[in-house]
């Protein structure tokens, strides 16, 4: 009988890094009978996702609130998820998986925990080691792995993280991070011409040095945000180059941005692009600034130098490797390590490596195997 398999996301993270997973688990129904449920905590940046993938949710709980707290979605989502994990409609899940950090994450598995429904932990054993950043997703991602019964590390680092906290052996499987398997499917099909960006780019100055940035991080909004957009502002004085920053709709990442890098004619701020043009974007780019985890992991399988808006990363292999710098939202540090890699081409291509510690593209494989395997047990 094939294992009843709940695939649980809400954010465009989650969905990016799930997608492929559940794609690849409905490839086999000799294996597993799946169901996949949104919480949709996002819901524009989540569809985009689920539209190029082609993936259609069994359940769609369609929670997100403009402006949302942490309490308030917390709070919706533990009460919409009740029925789904306790099989109100008749299908009671075997084994629900969840990904990352988030407050979906952390939902997800303990209304998994209440419905005595084991949960598989993908991307499991990242930390940092400091539970306020990043906040609040250091301690999603602990609690998580402590309700974990399967947990997929994409490293072997962060299994060795889940070993000092006492989870058995035989419970760890290091898979590699199965955003590597999104971002290789798109990088290929972009290189085959079997995947189009359908985004015009013919307002990019071909001569300039393109910088693509995201930021959204919660320990970051208020100050941290405006050293930050400062210190892309002072970049900007510089006429070689040109910034697209694709800006998260989150009002409190919105507002600093618009009010100070508006009128900056080299400052493209644009909304949240779909994720084949993103990575598209990122392809053309001289450099990455960036906040996100997930941007961090990418960047690496596209060539491309990081320098991460953060005091600390639960990603460190790409710093240890060289292709990742972090220098925290410190203005006048943002601002000399990008003058640095702009000023010399040498330093930026010796930062450049394709070099992937985060994974090869065959997570969602093992993933399935070894999901397959602890069921025959
Ligand atoms: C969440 C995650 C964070 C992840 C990020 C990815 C938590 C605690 N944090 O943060 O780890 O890095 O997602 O982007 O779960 N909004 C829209 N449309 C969207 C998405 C968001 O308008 O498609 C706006 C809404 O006003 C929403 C707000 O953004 O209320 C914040 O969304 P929320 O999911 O609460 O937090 P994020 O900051 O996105
Ligand atoms: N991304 C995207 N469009 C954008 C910016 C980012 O599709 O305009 C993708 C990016 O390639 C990565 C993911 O979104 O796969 C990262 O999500 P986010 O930064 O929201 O969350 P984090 O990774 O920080 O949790």
């Amino acid at each position: 009988m094939p294992v009843r398999v709940l695939f649980l996301f809400g954010t465009r993270p989650e969905a990016i890094k799930l997608c492929p997973v559940v794609l690849h688990f409905r490839s086999q129904p000799e294996r597993f009978e799946v169901r996949v449920c949104v919480t949709a905590q996002h819901r524009g940046m989540l569809d985009q996702v689920l539209g190029a993938f082609e993936v259609q949710p069994d359940y769609d709980l369609n929670l997100m609130q403009p402006g949302q707290t942490l309490f308030q979605s917390t709070a919706r989502m533990m009460a919409a998820l009740e029925p789904v994990l306790m099989g109100a409609d008749g299908w009671k899940p075997e084994i629900a998986f969840v990904q990352g950090d988030t407050t979906t994450t952390l939902c997800g598995a303990l209304a998994a925990f209440y419905a005595r429904v084991p949960v598989g932990h993908i991307e499991a054993g990242l930390r940092t080691g400091d539970l306020a950043q990043p906040f609040p997703e250091e301690m999603n991602r602990v609690l998580t792995g402590r309700m974990a019964d399967l947990h997929f590390a994409a490293t072997s680092w962060a299994a060795d993280n889940l070993r000092r906290e006492g989870v058995a052996d035989e419970r760890i499987w290091v898979t590699g991070n199965t955003g590597i398997d999104a971002v290789l499917h798109v990088k290929r099909g972009l290189e085959a011409g079997t995947m189009v960006a359908d985004t015009d780019w013919s307002r990019l100055n071909p001569a300039k040095k393109l910088i693509v940035v995201t930021a959204h991080r919660r320990e970051s909004f208020g100050s941290g945000f405006e050293r930050i957009c400062q210190a892309l502002a002072d970049l900007a004085e510089r006429p070689d180059v040109e910034i697209v920053y694709p800006v998260h709709p989150n009002p409190n990442v919105q507002d600093p941005v618009t009010r100070l890098l508006a009128h900056r004619p080299n400052v493209h701020r644009i909304a949240p692009l779909d994720y084949v043009p993103f990575i598209d974007l990122m392809r053309r780019a001289y450099l990455l600034i960036t906040d996100s985890g997930g941007v961090q992991e990418e960047g690496p399988s596209l060539g491309k130098p990081i320098l991460v808006l953060r005091e600390k990363t639960e990603r460190p292999e790409a710093v240890a490797a060289g292709t990742v710098k972090l220098v925290g939202t410190d203005r006048g540090k943002i601002l000399l390590e990008a003058n640095r890699l702009l000023d010399d081409p040498k330093l930026r291509d010796a930062m450049a490596l394709v070099h992937n510690p985060y994974g090869d593209g065959r997570a969602s494989e093992r993933i399935a195997d070894a999901t397959a395997s602890f069921f025959s047990r």
